[in-house]
């Protein structure tokens, strides 16, 4: 079975007037109306556990958009025996026919299910129309057919045979279960980690961050209304200690597919590590972590371009994506142009609720990353090294709100501009425009990140010289771009350092990860 390279998810604009504005808007309307009461999903069963916790948009806290079911320690159990229970024959089940499951997800979700899934990205992740759009639409339906594309290329390679003899590989799936761990900052994300490795004959317990599972719980549901056979993705809802005891000291544990923070991501490499004798398998640990992404201007970069990189780039989806620009180094003799532009492009920014489509800046996700981001703009209102150009306000009477703010500093080394901070705060750093290289320096050494970074600049040796000095600084690295919104099947996501394994999402190189190959030789 060999499924063609696909085309793209076309994005839809929510135009006004448009028939699919009219249709998003009703099915927010539809979701604001009953709060859902929202299970866990294991070996196929809906488990209510009576724990209820209350989910709020973050734009409005004072509405209940429905409850989650809290599970415990015997739910991860559960969760882990149903998958082993499944994986005998969903590992025997033809190819053909685990792919056409995650085909027909992908047109529900297209088709159907589109709306309802934004609406719930919108209301449950404070997204707006667009950044839904992209997110909990076009990258997760391209993440399931791109990556049944590059599957389907895996298995057709193998190796040379001879006379008398015979060789193969067998693309097995992993011996055990697998663990995804999911984020609130991309509904995409979400599916992606469970479906990447269940598509390659594995099975999976699914944890979400509670702040996501609003989404996740629809998109379980779209995979079984596709087919997917009980108990191949579990989802559970659980504390992250709860879930790292159960899982990391399981003699099946055979992965963890992972998005979300360096300091969670350690601490599961050291346990896994400590646990090593009791696994039957070495694991394969794969994470996304975090990020402290750069754009850097050269002295003939286009003032226009630094501005839309920079405002995208750091500003969309109020700074939380894992990709975001949160760190501008501008060069002397265009930095105030820059700057006024920026400045001005700031305030033309409405903020507000989701439902108005005119607000560009929505919500963070939670009182606690509220608070992380409005302690560094108040150390940057109190520090001298430090002023705050734009933004700067917050407020969380009615919802997370925090301006689109823009620090400015005068030390390469200043905190916010070597810190992940995770919000719509940018920092700019100006340097001597005559001192190109030792500003790639300190992109290159003052954050341990590697995930994401610009280079704009319209002459072609400073292009080259930044490709090859930030060789090791991004793992997607941009020309004359934002470092947001990489594509599936354009630009394969991830980073190394403190970045993460970079096993590119939506890649052959995150697919491998999850394949066991056997070498089968025969002679004759
Ligand atoms: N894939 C997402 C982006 O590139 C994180 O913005």
């Amino acid at each position: 079975f060999s499924y063609p390279m696909p085309v793209n998810e076309p994005v839809l604009s929510y135009a006004p007037g448009s028939n699919e504005k009219n249709a998003l808007k009703k099915a927010l309307a539809d979701l604001k109306k009953k709060e859902l009461d929202i299970p866990m999903y294991i070996g196929g069963k809906a488990i209510k556990t009576g724990k209820k916790i209350a989910i709020h948009p973050p734009h409005e806290i004072a509405h209940t958009l429905g409850h989650f079911h809290l599970g415990e320690e015997k739910h991860v159990k559960q969760a882990i025996d149903a998958a082993l229970k499944a994986k005998e024959d969903w590992a025997a089940m033809s190819w053909e026919n685990r792919a056409h499951i995650f085909l027909k997800a992908a047109d529900l979700l297209a088709t159907k299910y589109r709306y309802q899934m934004n609406a719930c990205t919108m209301l449950g992740q404070s997204k707006n129309a667009y950044q839904a759009e992209i997110d909990s639409a076009c990258e997760l339906i391209d993440f399931l057919r791109f990556n049944v594309h590059f599957l389907s290329e895996i298995y057709k390679q193998q190796p040379i045979s001879g006379p008398g003899m015979h060789n193969r590989l067998e693309w097995r799936p992993l011996e055990g279960f697998v663990l995804a761990v999911t984020p609130f900052n991309f509904t995409a994300i979400g599916g992606n980690l469970p479906t990447s490795a269940a598509m390659c004959g594995n099975v999976v317990v699914w944890k979400p961050a509670n702040t996501q599972i609003y989404s996740a719980q629809i998109f379980m549901r779209i995979l079984k209304e596709a087919g997917l056979p009980d108990g191949v993705i579990n989802l559970i809802y659980v504390d992250g200690p709860t879930l790292g005891k159960v899982c990391f000291s399981h003699r099946d544990f055979a992965g963890v597919h992972f998005t979300g923070s360096t300091g969670v991501f350690n601490s599961m490499w050291k346990t896994i590590g400590e646990n090593i004798p009791k696994y039957r398998t070495y694991p394969r640990i794969v994470g996304e972590t975090g990020g402290k992404d750069f754009v850097i201007a050269h002295k003939s970069a286009d003032v226009d371009a630094v501005v839309t990189a920079l405002a995208r780039g750091a500003f969309e989806f109020q700074g939380q994506k894992c990709s975001a620009a949160s760190r501008a180094y501008l060069p002397s003799n265009i930095a105030e142009q820059v700057k006024t532009k920026l400045v001005a492009a700031i305030q033309s920014m409405k903020m507000g609720s989701v439902e108005d489509f005119s607000n560009f800046i929505n919500a963070v996700i939670d009182e606690k990353a509220f608070n992380n981001i409005a302690r560094y703009i108040d150390n940057a209102k109190k520090d001298k090294k430090a002023k705050i150009l734009v933004g700067g306000k917050y407020d969380k009477k009615h919802g997370y709100f925090i301006e689109p703010t823009v620090i400015e500093t005068t030390d390469p080394k200043y905190a916010s501009l070597c810190e992940e901070i995770f919000g719509p705060v940018l920092t700019i750093y100006t340097y001597d425009a005559d001192e190109f290289e030792a500003a790639l320096d300190l992109v290159d050494s003052t954050s341990p990140y590697a995930l994401t970074g610009s280079i704009l600049s319209q002459d072609r040796a400073a292009v080259e010289l930044a490709t090859n000095k930030l060789r090791h600084a991004a793992g997607n690295f941009y020309i004359n771009d934002k470092p947001t919104g990489a594509v599936v099947g354009q630009q394969p996501f991830g980073g190394a350092r403190a970045s993460g394994t970079n096993d590119k999402a939506g890649s052959m190189l995150n697919l491998y990860r999850w394949l066991s190959a056997r070498t089968i030789k025969e002679t004759f």
